[in-house]
């Protein structure tokens, strides 16, 4: 199934089977919403947005946090640790409408190689989606064009959530550390 397919087939279970969560449900709620969940159809949803982590500039949407006494004579920084609160975006381009925040850190843990461990929040602010997070923890080959991280689970719509996200490098600078990312997430939820 192509994730054209997913996205449909995601749109139509919304439909017949809205799941809905608030934040703030006490336990008659919480007991409820596990009644249901026996029914539940799973749910198989494709988002598309860029990331947009950025270094430079008055505004740096990420910060190194601390480093090892030999991070800077490492090629791969190995030891660095970042935290981010990045914009996700539509589009490619900055001034591309914000459908969320990637919130979170990334440590260098390879040694040989470029090897990131990222573990972060995608908060979504927009949409059905608004107010519900899908969490990712995994190891990020950053200088490969192609990588694959997995979703290990959500809130909100996205309670129980797992999935993937497939992350491709859309522009990046060398000599700031600046990039925009485009990811495509696939996850399944109730
Ligand atoms: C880093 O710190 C360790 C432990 O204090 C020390 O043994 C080592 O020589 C230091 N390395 C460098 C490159 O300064
Ligand atoms: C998202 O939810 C927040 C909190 O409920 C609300 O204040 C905000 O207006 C919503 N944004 C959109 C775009 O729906
Ligand atoms: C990359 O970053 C450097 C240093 O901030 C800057 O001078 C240069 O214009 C940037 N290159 C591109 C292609 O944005």
């Amino acid at each position: 199934m192509g994730m054209v397919e997913l996205a449909l087939v995601a749109c139509f279970l919304v439909v017949i089977l809205p799941m809905v969560s608030s934040s703030s449900e006490g336990s008659k709620e919480i007991d409820q919403w596990l009644q249901e969940l026996t029914h539940a159809k799973q749910k198989a949803t494709h988002l598309h947005f860029y990331l947009h982590d950025t270094f430079s500039g008055r505004n740096p949407t990420v910060v190194e946090v601390a480093q090892s006494n030999m991070t800077h004579s490492s090629p791969t920084l190995f030891g660095l640790m970042n935290v981010m609160d990045d914009p996700l975006t539509e589009g490619p381009e900055s001034t591309s409408k914000e459908v969320g925040r990637a919130q979170g850190f990334y440590g260098s843990s390879g040694q040989k190689e470029m090897g990131l461990l990222m573990a972060m929040s995608l908060v979504f602010t927009t949409g059905k989606f608004n107010g519900s997070s899908l969490t990712i923890l995994g190891r990020n080959p950053a200088m490969e064009p192609h990588r694959e991280l997995p979703i290990i689970g959500g809130s909100g719509v996205f309670r129980l959530a797992r999935g993937f996200a497939a992350l491709k490098t859309y522009y990046y600078n060398a000599s700031n550390g600046d990039a925009i990312v485009e990811y495509n997430v696939a996850v399944i939820h109730y």
